[in-house]
């Protein structure tokens, strides 16, 4: 396994749309297991496939340290309710900001075997599931932000 660099906005790869996985091949299970470790590694909840540059509807996910999520080609089919709070990306480093997602969402995605699976979240999972399925179609929670783009450092000191 590896760490591979976080893409930051700017990069014209973060805007791109990604391509559908119709095989696991071993340079995807590597693409996998990185991006994990990249994720871990930067304290993130969450990582697309298109951060690492690699333009391919892969993302993962863990919103407590202990819960692993891994989706291939990803899809939102339900969503139920709003919550209002801070995001941040691992590609928009330092910043924060207010963006309204649903509360509740259902998405359907495949696993390493390619066998599709649902999966719900709510709260933080849903944030991220959100978040994370944007990437795979070029966008960033940037777009989004209610009010200015803030610095997490700032946020920090009114603690
Ligand atoms: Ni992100």
């Amino acid at each position: 396994m590896a760490i591979r660099t976080i893409r930051e906005i700017g990069d014209p790869v973060l805007n791109k749309i990604s391509k559908e996985v119709k095989e696991v091949t071993p340079r995807i299970q590597d693409l996998i297991d990185d991006m994990f470790e990249t994720m871990y590694e930067a304290n993130g909840v969450g990582l697309a496939a298109p951060q690492v540059g690699i333009l391919k509807r892969i993302v993962v996910i863990d919103t407590t340290g202990e819960d692993p999520i891994l989706l291939i080609n990803p899809r939102i089919v339900e969503t139920s309710g709003e919550q209002t709070g801070n995001e941040g990306c691992l590609s928009v480093p330092g910043k924060t900001g207010i963006v309204t997602r649903p509360n509740y969402v259902k998405v359907v995605a495949q696993d390493e075997e390619l066998n599709e699976f649902e999966i719900e979240g709510e709260e933080l999972l849903a944030r991220a599931l959100c978040h994370e399925i944007e990437h795979l179609d070029g966008h960033l929670y940037v777009e989004k932000v209610e009010g200015e783009l803030m610095d997490v450092e700032l946020l920090d000191d009114e603690d």
